[in-house]
């Protein structure tokens, strides 16, 4: 298991740069040319709800301030896209974050979460985070719980989407709203904390 980063600066780009010790994993904000192949992780991850490439060129675009992307070696490795709730005061809203199959298990995800919450937060002054999760997806339950503890954070939870909201031909759980905060920012600012043992679907830690 890989060490998490302790450290980690973002530059003027909104570039995070993860210490060289991360098997060379490059976090950044996203750009058009990088919406290609988050459609094609979309595809890969049959969790995820598949939206069409041009929803991913907007999210990786227009919404380029409030999304990130992770590659390795040249290949994209994980990502996340959310906006800024319109509707809602303060809140960053996680819209889509997956980890390739590969790369999960070493808390990518977690520090994807933190440098995205954090950049939101410094340039919008967003304390809250919400996200929605569908009952069977632990691993993502897990993701949001651990990012409010982390963070010191409650996290409340409802419902954003009942299934009946769907089309009737979708077979489609109802998708759980979570929002976790608010979160200080010099707690959004806080170095990511090192690795722990992530754990398993019946909560015990992979050893
Ligand atoms: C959800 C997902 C992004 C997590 O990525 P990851 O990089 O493996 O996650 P991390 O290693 O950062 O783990 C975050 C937390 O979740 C827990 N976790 C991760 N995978 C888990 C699993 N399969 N079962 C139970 N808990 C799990 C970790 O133990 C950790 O909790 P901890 O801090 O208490 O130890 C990844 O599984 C994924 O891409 N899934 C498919 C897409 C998806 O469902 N996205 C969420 C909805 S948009």
């Amino acid at each position: 298991m890989e060490g998490a980063t302790s450290m980690k600066t973002e530059t003027e780009a909104g570039e995070t740069q993860l210490p060289r010790t991360h098997s060379q994993v490059k976090i950044r904000g996203p750009s058009a040319s990088d919406a290609a192949a988050v459609w094609e992780l979309v595809q890969a991850t049959p969790s995820l709800d598949g939206n069409s490439p041009y929803a991913y060129l907007l999210l990786c675009s227009h919404f380029a301030d409030t999304g990130l992307v992770a590659y390795q070696g040249g290949e994209l490795v994980g990502f996340l896209l959310g906006y800024a709730r319109p509707d809602v005061g303060s809140t960053a809203f996680v819209w889509q974050v997956a980890v390739a199959e590969p790369a999960r298990g070493q808390r990518l995800a977690s520090r994807l979460l933190d440098a995205w919450f954090a950049r939101c937060a410094r340039r919008s002054d967003l304390r809250y985070l919400e996200a929605t999760v569908t009952p069977s997806n632990k691993p993502s339950r897990a993701l949001f719980e651990s990012f409010g503890e982390r963070h010191g954070a409650s996290m409340r939870e409802g419902v954003a989407f009942r299934t009946a909201l769907f089309p009737g031909e979708v077979q489609h759980e109802d998708e759980l709203l979570v929002r976790i905060g608010p979160i200080s920012p010099s707690k959004a600012f806080a170095p990511v904390t090192p690795a722990r043992e992530p754990k398993r679907d019946d909560g015990s830690r992979r050893g």
